[in-house]
């Protein structure tokens, strides 16, 4: 079978989202990447690693150092809404900034779990992301027991809509639809589970933002694996990933990219 490479009106972001995973021994698979992303294959997408914190700043110059600043895009995985102050143990979006990144993933189901985020932080968190100049990566997603009852797209719009402030556009806000349920999973939606949702989403954002609605890319989360990434990137409104599992490797993540191989 040959094999079809996904094309898309916008340019495709792929994300990876390394969780609280990742010490200076992983900065080798980034090395990895870069090589990857500056070898003969072109990729017809972006490319983002959002990796603790804690290495943000080194592989900042790292990638300076491979000269991969326009290559590989670094994001933080979480911030606080205000600049700085007393809330120990938190980041601000302008610290991220500072440190290399140029995006930030908010409201993702973990912290809207183990943390209790509501979509009111979420919305502060956003607008914090903006406010630094950075590209808010927001997260939606339904459970199990949600999507068992029906209520999917209700969710996820109730999400959308008190997760976004006013002002969002195509540039500084990326929508990430991940369901809890494939998150770590193995599970994946079927295609027209997906397109179902991607769609809804689409219409909800053109409502609010109207042209700028259209061009926002919103990724799909939730099990990408180079096995799966061709079929689930191909899926209209899905304008990417953001991968978590699979992108704490150079080898899987880049199997993930070759569904934007140009
Ligand atoms: P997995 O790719 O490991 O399922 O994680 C998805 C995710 O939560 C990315 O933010």
């Amino acid at each position: 079978m040959t094999k079809k490479t996904v094309k898309t009106k916008l340019r495709p972001l792929v994300a990876g989202n390394w969780k609280m995973n990742g010490t200076g021994a992983d900065m080798k698979q980034v090395r990895a990447l870069v090589k990857t992303l500056s070898g003969n294959h072109r990729y017809a997408c972006d490319t983002m690693i959002c990796p603790p914190a804690t290495l943000l700043s080194r592989l900042a110059a790292l990638r300076t150092s491979l000269k991969a600043s326009r290559k590989l895009a670094l994001g933080g995985q979480d911030c606080h809404a205000a600049v700085s102050g007393a809330h120990t143990g938190d980041v601000s979006a302008e610290m991220l900034k500072e440190a290399g990144a140029s995006a930030v993933i908010v409201g993702h189901s973990e912290r809207r779990s183990d943390h209790g985020e509501t979509d009111k932080q979420v919305k502060a968190k956003v607008e914090a992301a903006h406010r630094a100049g950075l590209t808010a990566i927001m997260c939606i997603g339904e459970s199990l027991k949600q999507r068992k009852a029906g209520d999917t797209l209700k969710v996820v719009g109730k999400q959308l809509r008190g997760s976004l402030p006013d002002g969002c556009t195509a540039s500084n806000t990326v929508i990430a639809y991940e369901p809890v349920w494939a998150i770590g999973s193995g599970l994946t939606p079927t295609v027209e589970q997906v397109a179902q949702v991607h769609l809804a989403l689409r219409k909800a954002l053109q409502r609010r933002f109207g042209e700028a609605g259209s061009t926002m890319r919103i990724l799909y989360g939730g099990s990408v694996k180079p096995s799966n990434a061709d079929e689930l990137m191909a899926v209209p409104h899905v304008n990417g990933a953001l991968v978590g599992g699979a992108s704490l490797t150079a080898r899987d993540f880049s199997g993930i990219l070759a569904a934007y191989k140009a």
